[in-house]
């Protein structure tokens, strides 16, 4: 009854017409649809989702687990991101064929490339099993006993699924909880890369326009689905054929206009947007901060090298990207939960709330616990943000010790498992080594321990680290150690087991990364973790009491990479008081940016011929190219790739990014500041068709004009 009460509750409250939400595309009928039609669309819900006949859902995969794509021609044509095939694209590149600075282009579907390991998966079937995952869970129970009565339903209804035997099964939970989905997949497996611009239309602006507007980024690539004679899901063969979807997304020629409408359908990863006050102050106050400044001093030394030094730039150039990617949406989301009033706002709901629930002794110590539970987690809370950035994530030294720790856990748990587990280390060893510079590591060692060791709650001070001068600490390691490079690391691993855990246990690096690693694997993170599962426990009564409490706000779940809606229009904002940036942008500003030389801001001469000679065939618009525009769609990470779609459910845009001053989105979405960032679709045809002259992707593609 009260699962049944929570689901009429979901249905019910997604009244109001301001926009932002991520929602789930098999329950749109109702509120979402007539919201969406307001705003413009022509669509109905089954357009967008039917279990029975084609819908736009057919078109859309989760691309290699992490981003999104979209299936642009009946011969299973995929369009994602350039950041999305990023890995793929480096893959196939040597000295020879550079497809990351040149391009690659398959003139037929001869060569087109695979890519082992790439999947893509479409979501065929959305089915709530809230009933069923909830059997035999009591309100007697601790959140360790609940948890573990859900986890086994969940086993019991994945086995029950109906499905063919191609397809696979997933459960998730939604609502913080509430709600448990279950998804019925198929996994596509034989990828084939077909083609990608230059690094300077793909990736054009690098860091410095990364999160920004105004925007000139070609963010696209495109791949094919191969399939067995039947169009199913199987390994990579000759004999595969391309794969035939059931519906494939048209594309507009007709471009976009502020106010028109846009639908964004993809698969973002993560969003927190019902924490309590509490918890968003620990986030802006004292966790991003802690994470900004050592990405800061990470990012000061390596871009000093990278600069001076060519081979360091090759080397370092995606790492620095991946840091540097959320260092920026970090400084981004702590200036717009300042600028939004996110905690001052939370706080006001918060004593709303607080009243209406003052006779429910159910809800009414909600609030307490947080506060309880918030600031027992604080120290531990930063503590796990700082191992995580320097041991983990910044330092590769460090980071090699994590992975000589579990394999010491590993063998000696179980010994039998040493040569496999050996193997494995030296494998992944190749890969790191070949993009590794130990001086580039020590000075980002030598900075960085120092402020793990000064900054780090006392209690989670390391005994290594205690009384240490960190410049010494730094040459002893940097001289001594055998992790610092190739040779020496393959070394360190011969003999037998006694042998090599002998050896380790002398080498300065590890014996530090050892005492960290224990820190952390056995304080920190069990600490965490306790506290945090009370947290989710409260978070999941609590999302109850506010939809409960507020019947008429709207609530969507928050972001856990499943398939997902999100409907707004294409809009531009005032990014501060005077300023208001248009939502497109054009062919002009990537000149405008121009640099000749620059590694982020370069540009093709083939492009800048087009541009002169204004050649951009059906695809510019009054003489001008546009590349990207803003839409009020509410994304994050994860929706990368995911199809901007207009009215009729033609493809319109590319979704790539979002813009700085609302990177808060994934916490507080604020419609006034929250946009994402599109390719125009008109800008993709143009560079496959004009600047590739790449005609037979652009035939086997349906262009139409339905403004016409
Ligand atoms: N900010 C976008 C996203 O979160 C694009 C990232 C890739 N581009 C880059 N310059 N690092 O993933
Ligand atoms: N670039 C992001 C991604 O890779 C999407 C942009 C965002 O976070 O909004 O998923």
């Amino acid at each position: 009854m009260k699962y049944i009460k929570i689901l009429f509750f979901l249905i019910a409250i997604q009244i109001s017409a301001q926009q932002g939400g991520m929602w789930i595309p098999s329950l749109l009928e109702g509120m979402n649809e007539t919201e969406m039609q307001n705003l413009g669309s022509k669509m109905t819900a089954k357009d967008i989702w039917d279990v029975n006949s084609a819908s736009l859902k057919d078109a859309i995969i989760h691309f290699n687990g992490g981003c999104t794509g979209e299936i642009i021609s009946e011969r299973g044509l995929i369009l994602t991101n350039h950041h999305c095939g990023y890995g793929a694209i480096q893959s196939h590149s040597s000295v020879e064929h550079d497809y990351l600075k040149d391009g690659f282009w398959a003139m037929s579907e001869a060569e087109e490339l695979p890519n082992p390991g790439m999947y893509v998966t479409f979501i065929k079937r959305i089915d709530d099993v809230s009933k069923e995952v909830f059997k035999g869970v009591t309100e007697s129970m601790t959140a360790k006993e609940k948890q573990s009565k859900i986890d086994k339903n969940i086993v019991i209804v994945k086995k029950n699924a109906v499905k063919e035997n191609w397809q696979e099964v997933k459960v998730r939970a939604f609502y913080k909880g509430n709600q448990y989905l279950l998804f019925v997949l198929e996994n596509y497996t034989d990828i084939r890369m077909v083609g990608a611009p230059p690094t300077s239309i793909g990736k054009f602006g690098s860091d410095t326009d990364n999160w920004m507007w105004p925007r000139h980024t070609g963010d696209f690539s495109l791949f094919r689905i191969y399939a067995d004679k039947d169009n199913r899901p199987a390994k990579y063969s000759k004999d595969n054929v391309p794969f035939k979807p059931k519906h494939f997304l048209p594309i507009s020629l007709d471009g976009v206009a502020e106010e028109d409408f846009t639908l964004v359908f993809g698969f973002p990863g993560r969003t927190d947007e019902y924490l309590p006050a509490v918890a968003i102050e620990q986030t802006v106050k004292k966790i991003n901060p802690a994470k900004i400044n050592i990405r800061e001093n990470y990012l000061k030394i390596v871009d000093e090298y990278m600069r001076a030094d060519d081979k360091i730039k090759i080397q370092y150039a995606s790492k620095y990207a991946g840091i540097a990617n959320y260092w920026k949406k970090w400084i981004g989301e702590n200036q717009g939960i300042e600028k939004s009033n996110a905690i001052a706002n939370k706080q006001r709901l918060e004593v709303k709330f607080q009243n209406k629930v003052k006779n429910n002794s159910e809800y009414d110590h909600l609030l307490q616990d947080f506060d309880r539970l918030y600031k027992e987690l604080d120290d531990v809370a930063r503590a796990r943000a700082y191992w995580t950035e320097v041991a983990y994530r910044n330092v590769e030294l460090l980071r090699a010790t994590v992975r000589l720790y579990q394999f010491e856990q590993k063998v000696t748990a179980n010994p039998s498992s040493f040569e496999s587990e050996r193997d494995k280390l030296i494998k992944a060893s190749k890969g790191n080594y070949k993009n590794y510079n130990a001086k580039v590591d020590r000075d980002v060692f030598e900075k960085l321990i120092e402020i793990y060791g000064t900054k780090i709650p006392a209690t989670y001070l390391s005994d290594k680290l205690k009384n240490v001068n960190y410049t010494d600490l730094t040459n002893t390691i940097y001289t001594k150690s055998k992790l610092t490079n190739a040779e020496d690391f393959k070394s360190l691993l011969e003999g037998n087991q006694q042998e090599v855990l002998s050896k380790l246990n002398t080498d300065p690096a590890y014996v530090l990364g050892k005492n960290l690693s224990n820190d952390f694997f056995n304080k920190i993170n069990p600490k965490f973790q306790a506290i945090n599962l009370q947290i989710q426990d409260v978070q999941k009564v609590y999302m109850k009491a506010l939809m409960e409490t507020f019947p008429e706000e709207r609530f969507f779940p928050d972001a856990n990479s499943t398939l997902r809606v999100t409907y707004g229009k294409v809009k531009g904002y005032y990014p501060k008081d005077g300023v208001y940036y248009k939502p497109v942008s054009h062919l002009k500003g990537v000149m405008e940016k121009y640099k000749p030389g620059d590694y982020e801001f370069d540009v093709d001469q083939k492009l800048i011929d087009l541009y002169n000679a204004k050649d951009f065939g059906v695809y510019g618009e009054n003489g001008k190219m546009p590349v990207n525009f803003l839409g009020t769609n509410h994304t994050t990470g994860g929706n990368s790739g995911s199809p901007a779609i207009d009215a009729h459910g033609n493809l319109i845009g590319l979704n790539f990014d979002r813009v700085w001053e609302g990177t808060m989105s994934d916490l507080n979405y604020d419609p006034e500041i929250c946009r994402n960032i599109m390719v125009d679709a008109r800008y993709i045809l143009f560079i496959i068709d004009k600047y590739a002259g790449n005609k037979r992707l652009i035939n086997e593609m349906k262009l139409v004009h339905p403004k016409k």
